[in-house]
């Protein structure tokens, strides 16, 4: 997803954009830029590519320019272009805008433009902005009026989300910022201020933070922060304190952020449970379970609405939350949910599970259940954001900040999250549940004997990484499993994959199944065992070669190629074991694939455009 950064005070502004830019890579882009002012002219530099293409062209100008604004591009509208990369530029050469979000009417708004003989350089959407606030600025009653009245007269005639950089060169000391449905945070430092998408762009030197939110404008200068309302009306926002220490620092010895947060996870998942347990785990004795959040009573319906690896955590809590807690419950896309006309009322519950806490369709979704009566519960990774501010309740999860596009400790964490939740639900009928309570307690020992099955799961990557497709089975919660370890495998290695219920498989797809065809079998579901391995029999009849991935002792005599065991837990809460093996498999297929494994192709870590 774009990334926005800015800057402005008494350091070189480059340098520091730059940093500010490498630290939003992960979230995925295709194009990068920046703006210099000085003396009221700016430097445009912009490429398409990776941000270490500015590194050069911006060292060669020995910019002494203390103000600028920068940008990471994920192409919505036009292709990933230099001239379709940020910051755009007003046709009078004295505005320069970043954006990330989508302008709905900027195809109408630039056709009257052009009747007015404006001609625009790029394909995008954004382009409209720097262009309407020079023409606004343009009129002679303007002259008086100052960057931020054009910015008052321009916002209202956008539709649409946007997260605003914008640099005038009337105003040179100037740096001003507008959010509307796409995140935007001010950082106050001991030598100025910054402009970022997400807390990740904020180095050492940045203490303070001011989360924007829809509606609101700020103008930053060397000497501080000024925020706005929609009508123009100076408002005062609390600020934060910040640390950067507390973003997860780098890699380490690992060479890659997803490896490092694959073994995480059973800390990321302690501390996400410790919420529950009153503090450490370890130490809790039975009875001293609590749901650290007020929600309704008993409720009719649970609805579990997210978007991608979320979502396959919702599957899961859906079995969970059924079985445990005998509770109606449905695991819905986030995009499927708001134009479903959802039979959701007052005496649900809807609990919208997001890492980013930013996702677009999940936050409309959000709104649509709330529009509905619902009560809302947000299970986020990122505190503040626009989901966790939209919901009733929080339920947050504590993996710490995760990097690595492809989600491997935040899920864990949602999948933890999901099964207190399923507890507490349980034990609100009086259903005391000690073998699960139990089971929940020693998760993350659960979760960190099964990173011991990396060997096995190279050696299964290195006879899958030439295929051209892979199919993953599995029932019951063994098909939640199958989902999730077959959307890593895609998106970090791009080997085609599919995820199929085990039983289905024979009422069409198997008509895909070859010789030589891997078919990843999760065989962890014990009451299903027989009826799992008798589909594994059969694809292995057709010429598969079968990994099965199941709990210790089974699986022996199944005609399968390989066999990753994991020592059980709770039936309940295998899903959180069973992915280890495939997030590890996933992560040797890519690298013996040679593929950019923490920032995989077009894919973005917080997507918030629909
Ligand atoms: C999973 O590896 C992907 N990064 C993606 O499917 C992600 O889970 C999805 O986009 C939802 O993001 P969120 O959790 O931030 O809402």
């Amino acid at each position: 997803m774009c990334g926005i950064v800015g800057y402005v005070g008494e350091s070189k502004a480059a340098p520091l954009l730059l940093d500010g830019l490498r630290a939003l890579e992960y979230r995925g882009y295709d194009s990068a830029g920046a703006a210099l002012m000085e003396d009221g002219a700016f430097t445009i530099v912009r490429r398409a590519g990776r941000v270490e293409q500015l590194s050069e062209p911006l060292a060669q100008l020995h910019s002494a320019a203390k103000i600028g604004i920068a940008h990471t591009r994920w192409a919505t509208h036009g292709a990933p272009t230099e001239i379709n990369a940020h910051p755009h530029i007003s046709a009078d050469g004295r505005w320069a805008v970043v954006h990330n979000g989508i302008i709905e009417n900027a195809d109408a708004l630039r056709a009257e433009l052009e009747t007015l003989g404006i001609a625009f350089d790029s394909e995008t959407d954004t382009e409209i902005i720097p262009q309407l606030l020079g023409r606004v600025s343009g009129f002679e009653d303007a002259e008086q009026g100052t960057p931020l009245d054009v910015l008052l007269d321009v916002l209202p005639l956008l539709e649409g989300s946007w997260a605003l950089g914008i640099l005038c060169a009337n105003a040179p000391d100037k740096l001003l910022c507008a959010c509307q449905g796409s995140p935007l945070l001010v950082g106050e430092g001991e030598d100025g201020l910054y402009l970022a998408s997400d807390y990740a762009a904020f180095g050492e030197n940045v203490h303070k933070v001011y989360r924007m939110t829809d509606g609101e404008i700020g103008v930053l200068t060397r000497d501080g922060a000024a925020f706005y309302d929609s009508r123009g009306q100076a408002l005062t926002k609390p600020a934060e304190e910040f640390s950067h220490r507390e973003q997860g620092g780098g890699k380490g010895s690992y060479t890659h952020f997803m490896r490092k947060e694959i073994d995480e996870q059973p800390l990321a998942v302690s501390r996400t449970l410790e919420q529950f347990f009153g503090g450490a785990l370890h130490a809790a004795a039975a009875g001293d379970f609590r749901l650290p959040c007020q929600l309704p009573h008993s409720p009719r319906k649970v609805w579990l609405v997210a978007c991608g690896s979320a979502y396959h955590a919702c599957v899961s809590g859906k079995y969970v939350i059924e079985e445990l807690a005998r509770i109606p419950c449905e695991a819905v896309v986030a995009s499927e949910f708001r134009y479903q006309y959802p039979l959701i009322g007052e005496e649900d519950l809807a609990v919208f599970v997001s890492q980013s806490g930013e996702t677009a369709d999940t936050l409309a979704a959000v709104r649509e259940a709330s529009a509905r009566g619902a009560a809302t519960l947000g299970v986020v990774n990122v505190a503040g954001s626009a989901i966790a501010r939209a919901c009733d309740a929080v339920l947050p999860t504590l993996a710490g900040a995760e990097i690595a596009v492809a989600t491997t400790k935040a899920y864990s964490a949602q999948l933890a999250v999901l099964y207190a939740l399923a507890l507490h639900f349980a034990k609100e009928q009086a259903h005391e549940e000690p073998e699960f309570e139990e089971a929940l307690r020693r998760l993350p020992e659960s979760i960190q004997a099964a990173l011991s099955t990396e060997d096995a799961a190279k050696a299964a990557a290195e006879q899958i990484a030439g295929a051209d497709h892979a199919y993953f089975i599995g029932r019951n919660l063994d098909y939640a499993a199958a989902l999730e370890g077959s959307l890593k495998l895609k998106e970090i290695s791009y080997l085609h994959s599919e995820a199929y219920p085990a039983g289905e498989l024979k009422h069409g797809t198997i008509s895909l199944i070859e010789a030589g065809t891997p078919v990843i079998a999760l065989a962890c579901c014990e009451r299903l065992l027989p009826k799992t391995a008798a589909n594994i029999r059969e694809v292995a009849a057709r010429g598969a070669r079968v990994f099965a991935v199941c709990a210790r002792g089974n699986g022996e005599h199944w005609g399968t190629d390989s066999v990753i065991s994991l020592q059980a837990t709770h039936p309940l809460l295998m899903p959180s074991v069973e992915v280890i093996p495939l997030q590890l498999l996933s992560y040797h297929v890519a690298r013996i694939r040679g593929c950019d494994i923490d920032k995989p192709k077009n894919l973005a870590k917080s997507v918030t455009v629909e």
